[in-house]
């Protein structure tokens, strides 16, 4: 059983409380580590949004969100009671003066309290939102702000909204949040590659022949046609999850486990990420779209089709959305352990599987003592399995059992974290959130990491917006365009599939 370290009592204020996110990730994820005890009755749940409900309405939708999203054997219901007794609503205008006044006075309540804000809004209302709280004096030596991606939409925006919030909340109190940085197996790549030598001897060019990284989903846009069309694959994935673990797999060893040393040492990968101009981010970049098709057995409707269900994405005179929902692209990363190692990166809606991999391919042997009739000619792999069926393989050749001569062939060692140590995984945001609360930033993103992941992120963007033609049609249910697999093929590889 993990340890559970009880964190102090405090008051999290969420502003975007009757969204999406807070229903189906921060409601349940709190819930969790309450019925662990992580937290006692002590501790408050505020929700801040602009819909005039009450305390006992908005608990009414908290609980429907318990039920939708958790499995039935976590739904205890003495638990479920005294876990929506902490929970308070306040109507509050993030732009406007309404409600902040009856916040306040709440929050006064109980001075003492560490205090968390957690903006799950629009990211153009951040600044506002905390020149605000500053307002009414609600930022003090034991606040925390969390803020949700995206942080903006591209470098110069995310520039403004740090800035904005700088002004009035201290870097140490600020907690950007990446959730992938919560999940157990992005959190094991440290373990992996410091806490075994085996590996971290090997962690390099002269061994690596390359990287793969690959987070693929089954879902569509479903019901968040609204926001992703603004964004698209790029924004949504690229800029912070994947990069995060191309970090996380490419940077040196830090100093010691602080914050900052780790955040240090990740900002060195993004800064040493070759840039890409326009022109040669067409080369290595690859876009689509998905069309019709049929994922898991069942029939889809394109992209087009699914964002005709939100207003406001059609484009008058403009033809269809060129928005991607599916990206490939080759990074290389400029230092001395990773010169001329390739990192292959895609990720995209509606693939065939839901895996979310990281393949590390070794280099052949450099002469064959083997015979060609000793056929399987295959290079080691390490496939690191981040969800599901979390868990390690290390691909070696071995010799088939049996007279007849040496034949070779390939077989793995495997790792099932799950079958290993028997629990489930607690969702990346159960973690997050009680960091958060214990003010430990480790896995947060500095300021400084996120404009640097922006930076790279730029000139595809730009790439993008002068070929707005480009996103290459997939079908629903395949691994993306045909040129995404050119893209690998073209320098002699594959993608692990
Ligand atoms: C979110 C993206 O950050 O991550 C979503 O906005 C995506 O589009 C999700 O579906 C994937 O997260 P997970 O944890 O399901 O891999």
């Amino acid at each position: 059983m993990a340890r559970i370290l009880p964190v102090p009592s405090f008051d999290c204020v969420v502003f975007g409380a009757t969204g999406d996110l807070t229903m189906r990730k921060l409601l349940p994820s709190l819930y969790g580590r309450f019925r662990d005890r992580q937290f006692g009755t002590d501790s408050r749940i505020i929700g801040a949004a602009r819909s005039l409900l009450s305390t006992s309405e908005y608990r009414q939708r908290a609980e429907a969100a318990l039920r939708a999203h958790l499995p039935a054997a976590e739904l205890e219901p003495e638990v479920i009671g005294a876990f929506l007794a902490l929970i308070e609503y306040r109507p509050v205008g993030a732009d406007d003066s309404r409600g902040w006044e009856a916040l306040v006075a709440l929050l006064e309540e109980r001075s003492g309290q560490v205090r968390v804000f957690y903006l799950a809004t629009s990211p153009d209302l951040y600044g506002a939102v905390c020149a605000r709280l500053a307002g009414i004096g609600a930022i003090n030596a034991r606040s925390r702000v969390v803020l949700e991606k995206p942080l903006g939409h591209d470098l110069a925006s995310a520039r403004a909204i740090n800035e904005a919030v700088g002004v009035v909340v201290p870097e140490a109190q600020t907690f950007r949040i990446d959730h992938y940085l919560g999940k157990e197996t992005v959190q094991n790549l440290l373990a992996l590659r410091f806490a075994n030598p085996i590996f971290e001897r090997l962690w390099n060019a002269d061994v690596i022949d390359h990287v793969q990284i690959t987070v693929a989903e089954t879902v569509g846009v479903e019901t968040r046609g609204g926001y992703y069309d603004r964004a698209g694959a790029l924004r949504d994935m690229v800029q912070n999850h994947m990069l995060q673990l191309l970090c996380l797999l490419a940077m040196e060893s830090p100093l010691s486990l602080d914050a900052d040393a780790v955040r240090d040492e990740k900002l060195k990968v993004l800064r040493a990420l070759r840039p890409l101009s326009p022109r040669e981010a067409q080369a290595v970049v690859v876009r689509g779209q998905y069309g019709a098709g049929a994922v898991e057995g069942q029939p889809v409707p394109g992209y087009l089709e699914n964002l005709a269900a939100f207003p406001g994405t059609e484009r008058e005179g403009w033809g269809p959305s060129t928005t991607e929902t599916f990206v490939a692209l080759k990074a290389q990363v400029d230092s001395w352990r990773w010169a001329g190692v390739p990192f292959y990166l895609r990720t995209g809606k509606r693939l065939p599987r839901k895996v979310s991999e990281i393949v590390v391919q070794f280099r052949m042997p450099p002469f064959s003592l083997f015979p060609p009739e000793a056929q399987a000619r295959e290079p080691n792999r390490l496939l690191i399995r981040l969800q599901p069926e979390e868990g390690m393989r290390l691909e070696v050749m071995t010799k088939e059992p049996g007279p007849g001569g040496l034949r070779l062939r390939p077989t793995s060692l495997d790792i099932s974290f799950e079958k290993t140590f028997g629990q489930r995984f607690p969702d990346a945001y159960e973690r997050l959130l009680m960091d958060v609360v214990r003010g430990n930033p480790t896995l947060f993103m500095r300021r400084d990491e996120v404009e640097a992941a922006w930076a790279w992120v730029q000139p595809l963007l730009e790439a993008q917006a002068d070929r707005p033609e480009t996103p290459r049609p997939y079908a629903a249910g395949s691994w993306g365009p045909t040129a995404a697999i050119a893209l690998i093929e073209r320098d002699g590889r594959t993608w692990h599939e």
